[in-house]
């Protein structure tokens, strides 16, 4: 295997062996990571792109230039022993003279996520942001009053596995399902969930609940609520203004959550004159189910950068929110 494969590419079409061999590499190299007090927080793409222009005539310093802000580096600007781990793992990416990794690397406390590399263009590239951390907040909130009643938990467009892994380390006696429709999200959400030696996580490829069997007790989900015109996985939430894939949620929820069990939804709004339509189709949906909700602005304004495009002019802003709803025993 040469160090010019992607990780898609080699789990896709190289015979297994290596990749597993890919998959060893890769634990090996988040293991140094981690013995070397790696950490790096994931931030916006905007904030990304200020950092490198301004870090572009600085030389590459040490592991978060390279694992965290995704740097161009030469050989010699590593140690031998980064280089072969990176080797190894089949993350190494020439840049004419120089090398990037194919992987970023970020923290959730004391978890260590491998993500897609900056800037993540690819369709199957695999998300970890800003959202993420929002996200383990309103799952961590949601859990510090209920894990002990979780048993089988789902998370919904898992990425990197962030709020599985949140999940089964907060509930070790559950079986946390980690589903996506992105392969390669599945082989790093598996990858990280084994790094941090989280055994009750399994993962499965599902377009939202309807390749998976049975019901849940806690059904979590991040999904994707932007207007892509790239219509890519991490994205791009279809429907009006990017609510299509939240709202499916919202009704899957209501046919898959055990009886007392909790759907925790982080998702983004298209706020239009002041209206915010997400939340009145909910009101309208959830009257006389059998369920309490609470609905909650995390944040009144995320990803303002993307209001200068044609598919979000009537649109004042975008809001985080954060969706809990219990289903009555
Ligand atoms: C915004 S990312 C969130 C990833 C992760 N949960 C996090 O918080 O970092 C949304 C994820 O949903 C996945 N996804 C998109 N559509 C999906 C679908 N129909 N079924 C399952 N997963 C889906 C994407 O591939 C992507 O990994």
């Amino acid at each position: 295997m040469t160090s010019e494969l992607s990780l898609a590419t080699v789990a896709d079409s190289a015979p297994a062996v290596e990749a597993e061999d890919t998959k060893q590499g890769m634990l090996a190299l988040g293991r140094y990571l981690r013995a070397a007090d790696y950490r790096f927080v994931a931030v916006t793409p905007d904030t990304h792109q200020h950092y490198l222009k301004r870090m572009a005539a600085r030389p590459v310093r040490d592991l978060r230039d390279i694992f965290g802000w995704s740097r161009a580096f030469r050989e010699d600007q590593v140690s031998i022993e980064t280089f072969r781990l990176m080797q190894q793992a089949g993350v190494l990416m020439r840049k004419g003279e120089l090398w990037r990794s194919r992987v970023r690397w970020s923290s959730l406390g004391d978890l260590l996520c491998a993500h897609s590399a900056y800037p993540t263009d690819s369709a199957d590239a695999v998300f970890f942001g800003p959202d993420t951390y929002r996200f383990a907040r309103l799952i961590q909130s949601h859990l510090s009053d209920n894990a002990g009643s979780v048993r089988c938990a789902v998370d919904i467009g898992c990425g990197s596995g962030a709020g599985a892994m949140l999940v089964a380390g907060a509930c070790p006696a559950a079986h946390v399902l980690a589903l996506d429709i992105n392969p390669q999200a599945l082989r790093l959400a598996a990858l990280n969930s084994e790094l941090a030696g989280l055994s009750n996580i399994h993962t499965a490829q599902s377009n939202l609940l309807a390749d998976v069997d049975g019901t849940f007790d806690l059904i979590i989900a991040n999904p994707p609520y932007m207007m892509d015109s790239q219509e890519r996985a991490y994205r791009h939430g279809g429907g009006k203004l990017g609510a299509g894939l939240s709202e499916q949620i919202v009704n899957t929820a209501l046919e898959r959550l055990a009886p007392g069990g909790s759907l925790v939804l982080y998702t983004g709004v298209a706020i239009v004159a002041g209206r915010d339509v997400f939340l009145e189709g909910l009101q309208q949906r959830l009257t006389n189910q059998p369920c309490d909700w609470h609905y909650e602005e995390l944040d009144p304004d995320v990803f303002g950068e993307e209001l200068l495009k044609p598919a979000y002019a009537e649109v004042e802003r975008i809001a985080a929110v954060g969706l809990v709803l219990t289903l009555n025993r």
